[in-house]
């Protein structure tokens, strides 16, 4: 059941320049999200217009909070990366339809604002491995947020400033080859996804992708966020954004 919030920001930081780390105080969507969901955000003084769809990065029942990690990347996020502790905000959530957190031992793919649904999962999950993608060292922040929750952390830099240099492509084959993995969950840019997605089919395992799409309403009533599968159109704000692998790619 999704939950109109009325939402207190308890703190919000930024761990590098353009993205906001943003804890929120709502219990009732805190309770019943689940990993790959998100919730839509309006914006303080934005107005019904700046509404906008955002991951769950984690949650905690128990402080009743929801934890979002965003880019800045247009006047309705800056308007949110704005706000204090104590502002009220509202959610509506959780929506869509999230990951399969029931295997044994996932490998989560992830690059850059992807990770932040991943860090659910590995949060939820709590015996998953991780293979993060960045440009740089200082986009790999995310590090010492999975670090807690994973049983390893691999990760690639565009650049080699840390890790292995590449891309996760360049470092999943082996991963696959060397892992005891049962599935592969990924999120990321959209030629990355379609990249693991097919690495991973090439060794029998289950693939699950979380995709983007502008969505206007977010609730399953415009067909902006429409994306053709195996099974027809679907909607990724509803039926998504987690699909399989192999509904999504032929
Ligand atoms: Fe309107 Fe998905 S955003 S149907």
């Amino acid at each position: 059941p999704k939950i109109c919030e009325d939402a207190r920001v308890l703190h919000q930081r930024s761990p590098m320049a353009g993205i906001y780390d943003l804890t929120l105080s709502a219990p009732t969507i805190a309770r019943s999200a689940r990993p790959g969901q998100f919730v839509e955000v309006t914006v303080p003084h934005g107005g019904a217009l700046l509404r906008r769809p955002l991951g769950i990065a984690e949650t905690s029942a128990e402080e009743g909070a929801i934890r979002i990690i965003y880019r800045v990347v247009g006047r309705g996020t800056e308007l949110l990366a704005a706000a204090g502790a104590g502002e009220m905000i509202s959610v509506l959530g959780p929506l869509g339809h999230g990951f399969n957190v029931t295997y044994r031992h996932p490998l989560l793919v992830g690059g850059g604002m992807g990770l932040a649904p991943l860090l659910f999962f590995a949060a939820a999950h709590g015996s998953s491995s991780i293979l993060m993608g960045g440009r740089t060292k200082a986009e790999l922040f995310w590090e010492a947020l999975f670090r807690p929750h994973v049983r390893a952390v691999h990760a690639t830099t565009d650049d080699g400033s840390y890790g292995i240099e590449g891309f996760v492509t360049a470092l999943l084959p082996k991963l696959l080859q060397e892992g005891d993995y049962d599935a592969v969950a990924v999120c990321g840019p959209p030629i990355m996804m379609e990249r693991v997605a097919q690495m991973t089919a090439s060794f029998s395992l289950p693939c699950e992708v979380s995709l983007e799409r502008r969505m206007a309403c977010g609730l399953g009533a415009c067909l902006s966020c429409a994306v053709d599968t195996r099974s027809g159109r679907r909607k990724v704000c509803k039926d998504g954004p987690v699909f399989s692998a192999e509904e999504v790619y032929s």
